[in-house]
């Protein structure tokens, strides 16, 4: 898919900030750090639409994309991050679940992990959340570009085995510095969207 126009449409905390529910929405989720901003940025062939930092906890409010007029891409708030308060976490993780009970055009929840690391507990959590919700369960095995190729079905295996995964064509690993598979993953968005 060609993007022609994307645009930071809202930024939001709560329900009733969110755009309205006209369109598609597909969600990323993920660890603190993972990469889900740059993923949007490199989905859209922009530098830094969606903010990024090496500093984790960079993303704190739920941020709307909208691509084309026709779909959004959602980059949820980061979870993991060590160096909050808890008061600050339960916040984070409220942000989080609100959207993804209330929010009825949301049709893919994608978890982003490091390919080069074994999901955490909460990455487990999250994913079976993903599953019990109907959701395909993609899941984005971001920085690819820091391990080699040959490393890839080794790392693949370690988060298929930790995730509960069968199929381990659902691990997509992905590098926002090589954006070498953004038409791919429009494809497979473009499927979703049709079926
Ligand atoms: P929060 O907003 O804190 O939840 O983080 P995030 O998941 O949005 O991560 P972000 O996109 O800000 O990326 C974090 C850091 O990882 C930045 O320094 C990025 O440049 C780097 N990064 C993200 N994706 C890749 C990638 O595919 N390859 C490499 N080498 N670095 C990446
Ligand atoms: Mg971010």
């Amino acid at each position: 898919m060609k993007v022609i126009k994307a645009e930071l449409e809202k930024v939001a905390v709560h329900e009733e900030q969110y755009p309205p529910e006209d369109i598609y929405e597909f969600a990323f989720a993920g660890r603190s750090n993972v990469g889900k901003s740059s993923f949007i940025n490199a989905m859209l062939n922009r530098k830094n639409l969606a903010r990024t930092s090496s500093t984790p906890g960079k993303t704190r409010t739920i941020n709307f994309y909208r691509v084309n007029d026709d779909l959004r891409l959602v980059d949820l708030p980061g979870y993991g991050y060590a160096k909050v308060s808890k008061s600050e976490k339960s916040t984070w993780s409220g942000i989080i679940n609100e959207y993804l009970e209330v929010r009825e055009n949301l049709l893919e929840v994608i978890l982003l992990v490091d390919i080069r690391h074994e999901p955490t507990a909460q990455d487990l959590q999250m994913f079976e959340y993903i599953i019990d919700s109907g959701y395909s369960g993609i899941v984005i095995a971001t920085k690819a570009d820091k391990i080699s190729r040959g490393q890839y079905s080794k790392h693949v295996s370690t988060i298929a085995k930790k995730l509960g995964i069968k199929n381990k064509d659902m691990i997509i690993p992905f590098s926002s510095e090589k954006k070498d598979l953004v038409e791919e993953m429009w494809e497979i968005f473009e499927d979703i969207v049709k079926h």
